[in-house]
């Protein structure tokens, strides 16, 4: 297994930490523009892995070339947002820098399958199908998992019971327009809703929905990366491991929920053929009308990227 990780900042070099710790790869290959941060990074994280009893081994390249053949790429470069910025004001920036480096990346791994964490998530996963011309089982975005992950740590945090026993559902694009399932919510089995008031599962999901800008808040010159790299790892790992998890993912949709050809976030298969299966729920009108609005809002901002992309 050979992954190949574009970016070597916050959340880039996470996802390669991660990846080298749980051995999800023989080689971690740790890409960037500016030259000697992806080195130093990779070379600094190589020397912990005989205490981390790792044999993975990570290198740190400005060169694509040896990035060629890798089983997987996983797409983080990319500006972040800033205090007061949404995640769309990120679009001119960000549509041509994932689209340069798929470009090159697929140049030399055209048989990887692509995971995109940077944002806007859901076009940016788009720009790099377009890109790739692959079909969506191989090209998708990480998303659902990370907000779902804000979700289940704030009702856990309210419950005062483990993380691990909450299970949620989320629907939509990353973030603002996120579709939270709460009628799929469940702690052991039992449904959120008999163990906390409406208003207080409403709170929660409107913090997971602002989740990112929390942090901006906090950071004020980048955004959240141990959490997205933790998310974008457990998509790897399910693919490696061929689990076949059911996870909330960022993937083109050929018809499921009504809709065609937009990239947005859904319960899918994930296994050893990349997006195995999308999941379709028998959603009630109040949800379809809250994925409507997430769908009317990324497909215009794809529009706006298949715009930048022509010039
Ligand atoms: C977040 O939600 C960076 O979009 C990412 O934190």
């Amino acid at each position: 297994m050979k992954i190949t990780v574009i970016g070597a900042g916050n959340v880039g070099a996470t996802v390669a930490q991660l990846l080298a710790n749980k051995e999800l790869a023989n080689e971690v290959f740790l890409v960037d523009v500016i030259e000697g941060i992806p080195e130093g990074k990779a070379l600094d994280m190589y020397e912990s892995m005989p205490i981390l009893e790792s044999d993975t081994r990570i290198y740190g390249t400005t060169n694509y070339e040896l990035t060629k053949d890798s089983d997987i790429v996983i797409q983080t470069a990319g500006l972040a947002r800033k205090p007061g910025m949404t995640r769309d004001d990120l679009l001119i920036a960000n549509a041509s820098i994932v689209s340069s480096c798929i470009e090159q990346a697929f140049k030399y791994s055209p048989n990887a399958y692509y995971l995109v964490v940077s944002n806007p998530l859901d076009v940016m996963t788009y720009v790099a199908q377009q890109v790739t011309g692959l079909p969506r089982e191989k090209v998708f975005g990480m998303a659902g998992i990370l907000d779902t992950a804000r979700y289940r740590s704030f009702i856990s945090m309210e419950l005062g019971v483990s993380m691990q026993d909450i299970q949620a559902l989320i629907l939509g694009g990353h973030g603002d327009t996120m579709v939270p399932l709460t009628r799929f919510t469940t702690v052991a089995g039992i449904p959120v809703s008999d163990l906390m008031s409406k208003e207080k599962l409403d709170a929660i999901v409107a913090r997971a929905a602002g989740g990112g800008g929390e942090i901006v808040k906090y950071l004020k010159t980048g955004s959240a990366y141990y959490a997205p790299a933790a998310a974008a790892v457990q998509m790897v790992e399910s693919i490696v491991n061929d689990q076949k998890r059911i996870l909330p993912c960022s993937v083109m949709l050929n018809g499921e929920y009504g809709y065609n050809g937009v990239v947005l976030g859904v319960p899918v298969i994930l296994g050893k053929n990349g997006v195995e299966k999308v999941l379709e729920l028998n959603l009630n009108a109040e949800e379809k009308a809250l994925l409507q609005n997430s769908v009317d809002h990324v497909t215009e901002t794809m529009k706006e990227a298949v715009e930048l992309l022509k010039k």
